[in-house]
């Protein structure tokens, strides 16, 4: 595709909000794609969610809203769109369509899986009930369909510790991030039983790394997501969902931040903090890296890709998220 005067007049304002994250010649490639996706999805009635892990020309150039899973969950629900396309990996698409039967919900790559949705099944599940009578079940919401349709009530990385206290037991069992289950253990009294999910992306990072920037950029403020190891949230100034990560910079604006997640972060978040230097520890993750823009447009314009699951998985599944959006952040 090609950049004609009436597509640069038309995307120059978002280049010239994102410049900074884009060189000239990679964006004579995206703006044509950004002109075209903007024009397809008002004709089609169709709103682009997009996950906080997207690169800057999907994040600032054609969604509509881009958010942590928990406010993607809830979006969905809202909508009065009638595709929903989410760019993001496949639980947030499942998660839509569970948020809203009714609607067409597609996702770009349907190769766009998680570590951590994958590390357990449906039938994993039911057997760690077996073991666990009558304890209830917390799952992540980066989990299939079928595990959530298993699970009492779903939770993201912003409200786990509110939702393992929202039931009042002794004891849950809180699947599938290990770290997430450390996380939420060392702030509730509940017991927690995990299980052995990682985050691939999380996972990688160390406390050792952290304290040498630390060493390198005196006055940094290091934010780490939840889903990393324990040393690296107690090296941290701050940990919290993607949306909290994002709010803590810029109610603080300090000086010098480490987001200690997926890098799109960095990028997306600098264009709307100009004055904040972001040290950038590069880990990405490959599912969400997956969806790009001429994926987004295919899809748009060919309605492929669309979500399918019967009618009782939805049934199911939805009460698990639906308690959780009730208790909310
Ligand atoms: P958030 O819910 O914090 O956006 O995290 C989702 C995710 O997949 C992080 O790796
Ligand atoms: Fe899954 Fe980790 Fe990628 Fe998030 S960053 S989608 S948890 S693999």
């Amino acid at each position: 595709m090609q950049m004609t005067p009436e597509i640069k007049k038309a995307t120059d304002p978002i280049y010239k909000k994102i410049s900074k994250a884009i060189p000239e010649i990679e964006w004579s490639i995206h703006a044509p794609y950004i002109y075209k996706i903007n024009k397809l999805k008002k004709d089609k009635n169709a709103v682009i969610l997009a996950h906080n892990y997207q690169t800057p020309e999907i994040y600032h150039g054609v969604s509509d809203f881009s958010a942590d899973s928990l406010a993607l969950a809830i979006e969905a629900a809202k909508t009065e769109a009638d595709i929903i396309i989410m760019c993001g990996v496949h639980f947030m698409a499942e998660t839509a369509k569970l948020m809203s039967p009714e609607k067409k919900v597609l996702l770009p790559d349907m190769m766009a899986g998680c570590s951590l949705s994958s590390s357990i099944t449906g039938e994993d599940v039911r057997e760690l009930k077996k073991k666990n009578p009558g304890v209830p079940v917390v799952s992540y919401v980066n989990t299939s369909a079928d595990v959530k349709a298993e699970t009492d009530v779903c939770c993201t990385s912003a409200n786990a510790v509110k939702i393992v206290n929202s039931l009042n037991v002794k004891k849950v069992i809180f699947l599938p991030d290990d770290y997430l289950a450390k996380y939420v253990a060392s702030q509730t009294d509940v017991e927690i039983i995990s299980w052995k999910g990682t985050c691939e992306v999380h996972e990688k990072f160390n406390d050792i790394e952290i304290n040498e920037i630390r060493k390198n950029n005196p006055g940094i403020k290091v934010i780490a997501h939840p889903e990393c190891p324990p040393e690296v949230i107690n090296a941290s100034d701050f940990t919290g969902s993607t949306s909290g990560m994002i709010k803590y910079v810029k109610d603080n604006q300090p000086e010098k931040v480490m987001m200690v997640t997926e890098c799109s972060m960095s990028d997306n978040v600098q264009v709307d903090n100009p004055n904040v230097k972001f040290i950038r520890p590069c880990n990405l993750c490959p599912h969400m890296k997956r969806i790009t823009l001429p994926k987004i447009l295919d899809c748009l314009e060919n309605e492929t890709n669309e979500i399918k699951m019967n009618a009782e998985t939805i049934e199911k599944a939805r009460k698990s998220v639906e308690r959780m959006t009730e208790i909310g952040r």
